[in-house]
């Protein structure tokens, strides 16, 4: 992969009935077939809707992803689901370890690095979800704490001494998740180069090209084109915005 291609992401939390999912996604559908843009789309919308969106996804270019998996194949876990099972409704990729599932569901960044180790191995792209509290970020901890969650969400990698350039990394400042905080685009630019330098020194120059490291947090319709102006944001991974047709589109098409 020579350039990295703007991925825009769309993760539907707990949110939309199945009816509205279906309905959300053929609008996104029909604006991709209407509009020339080679971006790359994904949505992970809840398990319950993933059915019905892979076929009202039809032949549009939207990618489709699960919100959180086990990393286990199959087994006795109460209430979880595998990559097998994402992949068998039609996902493609996985977002893990989302700060949601850190903090609320104490899934640590061990948790973290079974699920993408997991992930790899039946081929569903992760997109591994990092980020600092507020209280992180005004201790001036914040770039030992992302190296921290990257060091431990990834030590399956580091084993290996292999990232492979495929994976998706996304920063999300929890101080700025549906809050309407957005980061600054430099504050956004200044971690994701960070990362990117953190990707070189441990794997080298190759992933540290190709790897693409999204946005997230407050991402929307007036903040996307100076967000993805930023030489090292690759994409985002957009919450509440991406619920709106009338948001989520703009968005995609952002700067046409
Ligand atoms: P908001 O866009 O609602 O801030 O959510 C961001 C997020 O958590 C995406 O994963």
């Amino acid at each position: 992969m020579e350039e990295r291609k703007p991925l825009i992401a769309g993760n539907w939390k707990m949110n939309l009935d199945i009816g509205d999912a279906v309905n959300l996604v053929r609008s996104i559908g029909a604006s991709l077939a209407a509009g020339g843009t080679d971006r790359e789309v994904l949505i992970a919308p809840p398990f319950t809707s993933l059915q019905a969106v892979k076929e009202a996804i039809g032949d549009s270019r939207i990618f489709l992803a699960g919100q959180n998996m086990h990393w286990e194949m199959k087994g006795a876990y109460t209430g979880e689901i595998s990559g097998r099972m994402l992949q068998q409704v039609g996902c493609t990729h996985v977002i893990l370890g989302h700060s949601e599932r850190r903090t609320l569901f104490r899934e640590t960044s061990n948790m973290v690095d079974l699920k993408v180790k997991s992930a790899v191995l039946l081929g569903l792209i992760p997109i591994v979800c990092i980020g600092e509290s507020l209280e992180e970020r005004e201790s001036d901890r914040t770039f030992a704490v992302l190296e921290d969650q990257l060091n431990a969400s990834l030590q399956n990698f580091r084993a290996d001494e292999l990232m492979p350039g495929s994976t998706i990394l996304a920063y999300e400042p929890i101080w700025a998740i549906g809050t309407g905080k957005t980061a600054t685009p430099e504050q956004a630019q200044e971690v994701h180069a960070f990362i990117r330098e953190w990707i070189e020194k441990t794997f080298g120059q190759v992933p540290a090209r190709e790897v693409r490291i999204l946005y997230g947090g407050s991402v929307k319709p007036s903040n996307i084109e100076e967000l993805m102006s930023m030489p090292d944001i690759d994409g985002v991974l957009v919450g509440g915005a991406s619920l709106k047709a009338d948001q989520f589109i703009p968005i995609i098409h952002y700067g046409t």
